[in-house]
């Protein structure tokens, strides 16, 4: 039976239950971030809770604790469930207060931590995915780690329908985002992908490739590239927590390099294990 952390006590996981009038439930009033385990050791764990509570100030949430109480209780969340390869998702709402849309005045907000067992992706790192090109239909604050995500479930049910991974959103014949996922161009050995704005999430391992990138002389540019740089790019790849640098080999059943995966994709893909080696020891 798995423990689950809410509201600051660690209780088992079937005692874990959401009021209806919760605004999380009702209104998507609410931010969320998702850790990546290695080794029983969370990775980029300072800048995931910078961006947790970044995303609370832009939505006037008060979080309930610092990020280093909040590292304490992760920690020992991940110690309680026994937790090595997987994920610890977190999220905070508004809390339960009478339905109503705007905000209420006295109410604590709801935290909820849970971790869940999950592999590295170790197929889709070797041999890439194929992806679909969707509109982006979402709201213009894509940069807040909102649990509003109807648009973005709705792009990866179509990659799901057309039989691939991700999908790849564009606004006005601009590449923003995957689903679920930042999109990565190479060209000539230079890599880019969109630049950190209202329209795309800030990725903790887009932020991470960048340093990596910085730190070993490969040239990157944050600018926003279009559909048909897309198609005519050398080597795509995606980035995020959970797919880390997972090569894209076909945009729209058209494939990328013929199927093959590039030397840039796999040099970062490289440097990203040797940081998570560095940071949470030896993985597979
Ligand atoms: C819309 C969106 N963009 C980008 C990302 C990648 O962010 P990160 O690298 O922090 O996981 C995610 C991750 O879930 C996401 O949902």
């Amino acid at each position: 039976m798995s423990t689950v952390l809410m509201n600051g006590e660690f209780i088992p996981r079937e005692e874990a239950k959401v009021d209806i009038e919760d605004r999380g439930y009702q209104f998507g009033d609410g931010i969320y971030e998702v850790i990546r385990v290695y080794n029983g050791k969370m990775f980029m764990a300072k800048e995931h809770l910078e961006r947790l509570s970044a995303s609370s100030e832009k939505i006037g949430i008060a979080t309930s604790y610092s990020i280093s109480e909040l590292t304490i209780l992760l920690e020992e969340l991940i110690a309680k469930n026994s937790l090595s390869t997987g994920i610890l998702y977190m999220q905070f709402t508004r809390g339960v207060s009478p339905r109503n849309h705007s905000y209420p005045e006295t109410v604590a907000p709801a935290f909820v931590a849970y971790t869940k067992p999950l592999s590295r992706p170790l197929d889709n790192l070797e041999n890439g995915v194929g992806t679909i090109t969707v509109e982006d239909i979402r709201w213009s604050r894509c940069d807040i780690k909102s649990l509003n995500l109807l648009g973005n479930v709705m792009a990866k049910q179509k990659a799901a329908e057309a039989g691939c991974f991700e999908s790849i959103q564009y606004r006005d014949l601009s590449v923003t985002e995957g689903s679920s996922s930042n999109i990565w161009i190479v060209n000539g050995g230079k890599i880019r992908t969109h630049e950190a704005n209202q329209f795309i999430l800030n990725g903790i391992t887009r932020q991470k490739i960048i340093q990596l990138c910085e730190e070993n002389g490969i040239e990157v540019e944050e600018k926003a590239f279009s559909i048909e740089d897309l198609i005519d790019a050398d080597e795509v790849f995606l980035s995020s927590t959970t797919a880390e640098v997972t090569p894209i080999t076909a945009v729209n059943n058209v494939p990328v390099k013929e199927g093959n995966i590039g030397e840039v994709t796999k040099k970062l893909q490289d440097l990203f294990v040797e940081a998570i080696v560095g940071e949470c020891g030896q993985i597979s």
